[in-house]
């Protein structure tokens, strides 16, 4: 019996897309066909794959739903005046079409350039600011770069001045501006080896090696190791997925992924200004994972799991290795040295790390979801890759665009991310609280001055419920199952931990502001509703802006005693350095959630001391 939260097979993919084709023209792309979750209520109703069709050229998709055991189409809606994700096959022809466009050669030659197989052309989401040959079409805008040999890093040097729109659907382009022309940089940037010699020759081997096998087990997609169990799935859009994750059987999380996050570009000027890729909703973290490479992406003992998906013709393919998972030790786990009994006791710290990989055009994301033997989850996401690039003229400099090279810059901007934690702590109902903690003013019960204790405020609404993270009072968010108390009489509770990090820095009111209206806090919480999972809404590419998670909450829905969904935006502000380039050293941001009472003690005690200390 296959559970209900069992990614498609490629069987399955193949009964639904089968059927699907019979009401669609040959011009129709799968956008997406993935499983259709079912709501919470209903985990025994039949398995149905859930597709987004892109049914041609026009700016309308297709949601459908079939049963994947007869092929029976249960839903089918048109939904007009909006664009899914950008589709591969369409990018890759926008570029073809550029190639043979008379103006754009024009801009190249003023640049010397005339061999166009040494043009690069990424295809960039070209964002929403009222352009009018953008409307009612679904639009790239496109960057280039020279790459003088095949392998080059073609972002050490950008064509800058050049940029072109191509309307996606019909191949077809529509302008081509040239800002001026901006010499070619120098430096090649490369990251190759062989050009980056010598190389360190002092480096002993380090093998990681579980010669009595790993403690994790995998059936289907339920994974288990130590007291936790989660399922694991791979989404195109969100990327990694966990349902389900419950420690010693015991609930915490039915849901947790990346629901959108976006890339704003700080420096106003026509070239970059625009720059805003929603690489959730407008590429897809799942499309983009990476096949990962044992002893090189993933050290040690490995499982790796493939992803099954379909192509854009709705054929069943897979990526090999797109989900890596496997254990570290993480230094110690807790430790005590008695003095005057003269015993030590100390514990190591194992945790297991699920993980994968996106390559999103210049960038790599990372994204690691660890699991401790102390019952804290934590999501880890790795930048690293190479910088979207800037050609500096001669003396030119901008507050906005730090200079990394020799006549090469790179835009000031932020990479936000947020995750969508369907909370079920111990069961649906719960509440989310705001701790802080203050210092008493001065008085009677505070003579010595040093008074400071913890205040927790209900979120009962979901305007109360935004909220900024704010470390000097050591903000937290606490979401507890008020039914359920520990042994010293506290509702059982779990806390988010945020790190250190911004909000959106887009005006309000702006273009970006709008359409990235998740980013402008780090908190959100909604009562958990089945099609709410888009931080900005299904649809974000070239969207207007003001769906999802402004939209919803609009309504301003109570938040007490129901089943929580809570929103956290995280991430960096990038403020681009000469180290930086010509690839990026791993940049880390994130969260963690940790237990508050939910256990009654240290839940680590029972962990056995190491055989030998020597
Ligand atoms: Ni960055």
């Amino acid at each position: 019996m296959t559970h209900a939260l069992e990614p498609l097979t490629a069987d399955e993919i193949t009964v639904a897309t089968t059927a699907a084709k019979t009401k669609l023209t040959e011009a129709a792309r799968f956008n997406i066909v993935t499983l259709d979750e079912p709501p919470k209520a209903d985990f025994d109703r039949a398995r149905q794959a859930r597709m987004v069709i892109v049914p041609g050229p026009e700016c309308s998709v297709i949601e459908a739903t079939v049963r994947v055991d007869n092929g029976e189409i249960t839903s089918w809606t048109e939904v007009e005046g909006v664009r899914a994700a950008l589709g591969f096959e369409e990018s890759f022809t926008a570029i073809l079409a550029l190639h043979e466009d008379e103006r754009f050669k024009e801009a190249l030659a003023k640049r010397g350039i005339t061999d166009l197989s040494k043009v690069q052309v990424d295809p960039w989401p070209t964002g929403n600011f009222g352009i009018t040959h953008e409307e009612n079409r679904r639009v790239t805008r496109c960057i280039s770069y020279y790459r003088e040999n095949p392998t080059d890093n073609g972002y050490a040097r950008p064509i800058e001045g050049l940029l072109a729109w191509v309307d996606l659907g019909r191949g077809e382009v529509l302008d081509v501006v040239d800002l001026g022309v901006v010499a070619l940089p120098d430096d090649p940037g490369s990251y190759y080896p062989e050009h980056n010699e010598p190389h360190r020759t002092d480096l002993k081997t380090l093998d990681i090696v579980q010669p009595d096998g790993v403690s994790y087990a995998i059936e289907g997609n339920l994974l288990t190791w130590q007291k936790w169990s989660l399922r694991v799935s791979m989404d195109a859009l969100e990327g990694l997925v966990l349902h389900q994750v419950a420690y010693e059987d015991r609930s915490i999380l039915h849901r947790a992924s990346i629901s959108e996050m976006v890339v704003p570009y700080g420096d106003p000027g026509p070239m970059h200004g625009w720059k805003n890729a929603f690489d959730a909703g407008e590429w897809g973290l799942g499309r983009m994972a990476n096949t990962l490479r044992l002893g090189c992406d993933c050290l040690g003992e490995i499982l790796y799991l493939d992803w099954v998906y379909a192509d854009e013709y709705g054929n069943p393919t897979k990526t090999e290795n797109a989900i890596c998972i496997h254990e570290e030790d993480y230094g110690i786990l807790w430790k005590h040295v008695d003095l005057s009994g003269g015993r030590t006791e100390v514990r190591r710290s194992r945790r297991l790390v699920v993980s994968f990989i996106s390559t999103v055009g210049n960038y790599e994301y990372g994204f690691y979801w660890y699991f401790y033997m102390d019952g804290t989850i934590q999501l880890e996401v790795k930048l690293t890759g190479i910088m979207s690039t800037k050609a500096l003229g001669p003396d030119e400099a901008s507050p906005f665009t730090p200079v990394i090279a020799p006549g090469l810059a790179a835009p000031v901007h932020q990479h936000l991310f947020n995750a969508r934690l369907d909370f079920d702590i111990d069961g649906t109902g719960n509440e989310v609280y705001e701790v802080n903690v203050d210092a008493l003013d001065a008085g009677d019960d505070n003579p010595c001055g040093n008074a400071f204790a913890p205040t927790a405020t209900r979120l009962s609404t979901e305007a109360e419920a935004q909220r900024n993270a704010d470390p000097a009072r050591s903000r937290v968010w606490k979401i507890v199952n008020p039914s359920k108390l520990n042994a010293v009489g506290q509702p059982v509770a779990y806390k988010l931990l945020p790190g250190a990090t911004p909000t959106l820095l887009g005006r309000p009111g702006s273009s970006i502001a709008h359409r990235a209206a998740f980013a402008t806090k780090n908190l959100w919480v909604t009562p958990y509703a089945p099609d709410e999972k888009r931080a900005a809404g299904d649809y974000p590419n070239q969207h207007v802006g003001g769906d999802g998670l402004p939209a919803w909450t609009a309504a301003n829905r109570s938040l007490i005693d129901t089943d929580v969904v809570v929103w956290h935006t995280f991430g960096v502000t990038h403020v681009p350095r000469p180290e930086d380039w010509p690839v990026m050293p791993v940049e880390y941001c994130g969260f963690s959630l940790i237990p508050v009472g939910f256990f009654d003690k240290n839940p680590a005690l029972d962990v056995a001391p190491q055989a030998h200390c020597h």
